[in-house]
């Protein structure tokens, strides 16, 4: 095990920089190599210092140029704004000396800077003993075409940097352009200078406040503070935070309400790149308390200058120079008397606080200072300064900061701190109504959102306008739609940063095992993180300790064992990104292993699927097939769509391995399992032939009967095929008798099994009765014989296939018991899939008798199959229960129900499948009964037309029966036509009961007064 902390490198969200100093090559022939050193010299060192003040790394220098990454090694979440005031400032000095080699020279300088933003690999390098740090990827290469593409003393950013750092900075749009290596044309943007925002708070105002919400009790205290400081108690509150939770909304919020009362309010705000600018939260803050405008001529700054601080005492005369200068508008009339830079310092924060202090001052002053953790040491000392001598004065000073600050006045009797909470629940709901609007599509996706973002409103935002923007919410701002679902939604850049920098401030152990345990999932046992992570055992405790102190783990529970959940479901998305391909890769392996030896072989089950996917995201292919198949197993026909995706990702696997026995025997059998799902979920055509003609290539090299047999009940003998009945009836027959010649029991019962639905559609009765007894003879008391091969139980299939032909003979009693016998054997062996058939079934057998409680049987039905997610067994419930409903008299309750299975099948299959002609008559009748007549009169045509044209005969009579009453209610012709060709066929057949229902509707019918009378089903 190892006890020191791995050094690799790192996937991160970067800002990469090139500059070079342009028209270089024919310049070097002018000059004297000497001279011409030393000048190139003097360029780089230009960019390179400039690179370090916004704390960058210089990666190289290009021969006539620097490259730079900002946000690596140590993450900045403002990476993008970085870069781009670091070419501000390249632009300034580099045509600074620029301008002085001209007039001393006459050569020609100029420099371009091309920047771009994205995730590299980031790390150190060995190169032949020394090893150095660089970035890698794509997004360097893009940065590069940038500056090359860049016009002299110009910056071109392409539109990844754009979006992080628009509104901050004031960018120029120049269009797409096609760039070598890039497969899209790419956005360039050109900097044009500083923008308006300086905060987070700035750019969310330039878009449009969202709606304020909560934090009633927090602005209760701060009314408290301000109260106390009318009173001459001046107070200092600090708001503290992780970022986005909403301190600065808190205090604009707050000085609305000071101003609204007529109060000032100035605020500074210190900078993440200004820790390396000193005073400069001092000197805003400065500035807007005398007014003073970035476009003011330096004489009218002065002029505010001196009005203001001589209007508050004519003693402050004494003091103009030094502010002048302090404020960057030095008086040349009065220069600054020579002082050190601490006499200075001393001088200045004595006269801020003379100012603050300042006896002739009657209203509360409010001065906000926004994110300490930034501020430099110079405007600290100050700050301190104040707030130690503000005593007795209507100041309220508002600070705030991030958690893992302390500012130095933290002990001071007039300060108190409010430790501000992310969103609750209903507040989250509130905020995401008021961006994403209420449409009835958005219901449901509060949890999710909440659980993701942890109530952190600026994640919400910023996830939101993500959704929108790449196409999960449609519409406007404030009235989406939801168009697909978010589960698979990304992590928007803008959170990345902020959390990708959080995650860096840690010490590099638990940094490690936070990314190990990104890995293992969003909760981790201790133990699984132990076999997992390659730390010592100590080293592991003092990390947890740390990931739990800086608050990105929580103990979700303690006991029987210790389980570590991630607090932030974003949190560990950013960790686990952050890792190479390759580590990620081990960390899985390992995590699958750790979880086969700390679970119970009880669980290998239910925790086949995770198992599966850290193995095979750890490359061990075969097992995890093997544990995917396994997982599709135990999802079986009660989880279709996880089924189909675990044998899927069973074949994807085994495709990808050597060949030999086992996974020739797993590249039949997963494509043979994935055909069972296709029609009961349904698949495209082009995929279930390929997945059919690949599987029959391989079966067939290996002669293997018992697989093509299977694929032939996949591809001509399974439900929802528009082949005829005898051609049905007909692959029917020859699978049985492939079956029989392969000998296995399993294979012959399950064949069987699905065959027999060929002659109930067809209406073969007898035929129907005879294969399923067989099967039920081959299967004899053992019910695993051919269980979930095809079908999940043969014997409760088998039961409620007889139960059904009894029903058609009238035979009532025998047809309940059967029925009631087949849906014990099927919840006995969890065959969901054939209970939901079944009580279909139960429900058609009492309608005549008691249509309330049919409708019951078949609400409930629908109910339980709904949870399926089997589009075949949910249509049919659906179509039941239309049927139920038609029998109760629920006309719009039963056209509604018959629309959804029609909707439901047609979407999920692309056909009609072999029940076309039921659904249809079904939804005709309703139809009629609402009134549409017409459209059921055609419909009814057509159902009929169907079924007998497909010779689909156990629906064909029932489609003329309503083909005639349908006729009837329209007044149109051939009514007795169609009555007597239902009763041809129904008679034919042996539909008994159909036959009852049919000499029924005519006598109501010849009984009633004339041919629109209204039928009654
Ligand atoms: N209570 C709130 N109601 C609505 N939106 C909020 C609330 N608090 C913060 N926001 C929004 O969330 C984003 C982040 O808030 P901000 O105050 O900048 O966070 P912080 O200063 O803590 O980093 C902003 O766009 C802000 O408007
Ligand atoms: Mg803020």
């Amino acid at each position: 095990m190892h006890e020191t902390v791995k050094d690799e490198a790192e996937r991160k969200q970067v800002t990469v920089l090139f500059a070079d100093v342009s028209g270089s090559m024919d310049l070097a022939e002018q000059e004297d190599p000497e001279e011409w050193r030393k000048i190139m010299q003097r360029f780089f060192s230009v960019l390179a210092d400039t690179v370090t003040r916004f704390e960058g790394t210089v990666d190289k220098f290009t021969g006539d140029g620097i490259m730079a990454i900002f946000g690596a090694p140590v993450a900045h979440e403002d990476h993008a704004r970085r870069a781009c005031y670091a070419a501000l400032q390249m632009l300034d000095d580099v045509a600074e000396y620029a301008a002085e080699l001209r007039r001393a020279k006459g050569l020609n300088f100029s420099t371009r800077i091309g920047i771009n933003s994205g995730e590299v690999v980031a790390g150190a390098i060995d190169g032949g003993g020394d090893s150095a740090y660089t970035a890698i990827g794509h997004t360097v290469g893009l940065a590069q075409r940038m500056e090359a593409l860049a016009e002299p003393g110009r910056a071109y950013l392409t539109e990844s940097t754009a979006d992080l750092a628009r509104g901050y900075l004031d960018l120029r749009d120049l269009g797409e352009f096609e760039i070598k290596g890039a497969s899209r044309p790419v956005q360039v943007f050109e900097l044009a200078g500083v923008g308006q925002a300086r905060s987070r708070l700035d750019l969310a105002r330039e878009r449009g406040f969202s709606q304020f919400v909560g934090r009633e009790e927090e602005l209760g205290r701060l009314e408290a503070a301000l109260g106390r400081a009318k009173e001459g108690e001046a107070s200092a509150v600090g708001i503290v935070a992780e970022p986005g939770i909403g301190k600065s909304r808190l205090y604009h919020e707050f000085a609305q309400r000071c101003r609204a009362k007529g109060l000032e309010v100035f605020e500074a705000q210190a900078q993440a790149h200004g820790k390396t600018i000193p005073f400069m939260p001092i000197l805003q803050m400065l500035r807007s308390f005398y007014g003073i405008d970035d476009q003011d001529p330096e004489q009218l700054a002065r002029e505010k200058i001196a009005g203001r601080s001589l209007l508050l005492d004519p003693a402050f005369a004494d003091d103009l120079p030094l502010i002048f200068d302090f404020l960057g508008v030095p008086d040349p009339e009065r220069p600054v008397p020579r002082m050190d830079p601490e006499g200075r310092q001393r001088a200045l924060a004595d006269f801020l606080c003379r100012l603050v202090g300042n006896p002739a001052r009657r209203k509360v002053l409010v001065l906000v200072v926004e994110d300490l953790h930034w501020i430099d040491g110079g405007s600290q000392a100050m700050l301190h300064g104040l707030v130690e001598g503000m005593e007795g004065t209507p100041t309220l000073v508002l600070v705030n900061y991030r958690p893992e600050h302390k500012p130095a006045w933290a002990a001071s009797p007039r300060y108190e701190t409010i430790e501000l909470q992310p969103l609750d629940r209903a507040d989250t709901a509130k905020l995401l109504r008021d961006l994403a609007g209420s449409d009835p599509s958005l219901d449901g996706i509060d949890e999710p959102i909440h659980e993701r973002t942890g109530g952190n409103p600026f994640f919400i935002e910023e996830i939101v306008r993500e959704l929108a923007e790449s196409g999960y919410l449609q519409g406007e701002r404030g009235s989406y739609r939801l168009a697909k679902p978010i589960e698979d939604a990304g992590v928007p850049v803008t959170v990345q940063a902020v959390l990708a920098a959080r995650i860096d401030r840690l010490d590099p152990a638990a940094k490690q095992l936070l990314q190990v345990a990104s890995v293992v999932g969003k909760e981790v046992s201790g133990e699984a993180l132990r076999l997992t992570a390659e730390l010592s055992e100590e080293v592991i405790e003092t990390a947890i300790g740390a990931l739990i102190e800086a608050g990105f783990l929580y103990e979700a529970e303690l006991y029987p064992q210790r389980l570590l959940a991630f607090r932030h479901p974003l949190t560990r998305e950013v960790a686990y990104g952050t890792q190479l391909a390759e580590q990620r890769r081990a960390t899985h392996a390992a995590a699958a292993r750790a979880l086969i030896e700390l679970e119970p072989a009880e669980r290998y089950d239910e925790l086949s699927a995770l198992i599966a996917d850290h193995l095979r995201q750890g490359g061990e292919t075969l097992e995890a097939a093997r544990w995917s198949a396994r997982g599709a197993y135990w999802a079986g026909h009660s989880r279709p769509r996880d089924a189909l995706r675990l044998w899927h990702q069973a074949m994807e696997l085994s495709d990808g391995l050597d060949d030999g026995e086992e996974t020739a025997a797993m590249a039949v059998h997963t494509r043979l399992l994935q055909l069972q799902y296709a029609w009961r979920i349904g698949m495209s055509r082009s995929e279930e032939e390929r997945l059919a003609a690949e599987a029959e290539e391989i079966a067939r090299r290996q002669n293997d009967l018992h697989s093509l047999a299977l694929l032939k009940v996949a591809t001509s003998v399974r439900p929802g095929l528009e082949h005829s009945g005898p051609d049905w009836i007909a692959a029917v027959e020859e699978t049985v008798e492939l079956a029989d010649r392969s000998g296995d029991k399993h294979l012959r019962a399950a064949v069987r099994g699905a065959g027999a639905y060929a002659y109930l559609c067809v209406a073969d009765f007898e035929g129907f009765e005879r294969i399923l007894d067989e099967m039920l003879e081959i299967v004899g008391d053992d019910g695993s014989v051919g269980a979930n091969i095809v079908l999940g139980s043969p014997i409760a299939w088998g039961l409620m296939g007889k139960g059904m032909v009894r029903r058609e003979r009238l035979e009532f009693e025998a047809a309940e018991e059967l029925f009631e016998r087949a849906l014990e054997e099927a919840l006995k062996e969890e065959d969901a899939e054939t209970a939901s058939w079944i009580r279909s079934n139960q429900a058609s057998l009492v309608m005549r008798r008691d249509p309330e409680a049919a409708l019951a049987i078949a609400r409930r039905n629908t109910m339980l199959t709904d949870r399926l997610g089997d589009v075949f067994s949910r249509s049919l419930a659906l179509s039941n229960l239309a049927w139920a409903q038609l029998i109760a008299e629920e006309y719009e309750e039963a056209l509604e129900a018959i629309e959804e299975s029609e909707r439901l099948y047609r979407e999920a299959m692309g056909n009609g499948g072999e029940l076309e002609g039921w659904r249809g008559q079904l939804r005709a009748r309703a139809l009629v009964m609402v009134g549409r007549t017409d459209e059921g009169l055609e419909l009814a045509e057509r159902a009929a037309r169907v079924a007998g044209e497909r010779g689909m005969l156990w629906s064909y009579p029932v489609a003329m029966l309503t083909l005639a009453r349908a006729r009837a209610a329209a007044g149109a012709e051939g009514v007795e036509e169609a009555f007597e060709e239902a009763e041809r066929v129904a008679r034919e057949t042996g539909a008994t009961t159909l036959l009852m229902d049919i000499e029924m509707e005519r006598e109501q019918l010849g009984s009633s007064a004339g041919p629109a009378a209204r039928p009654r089903f």
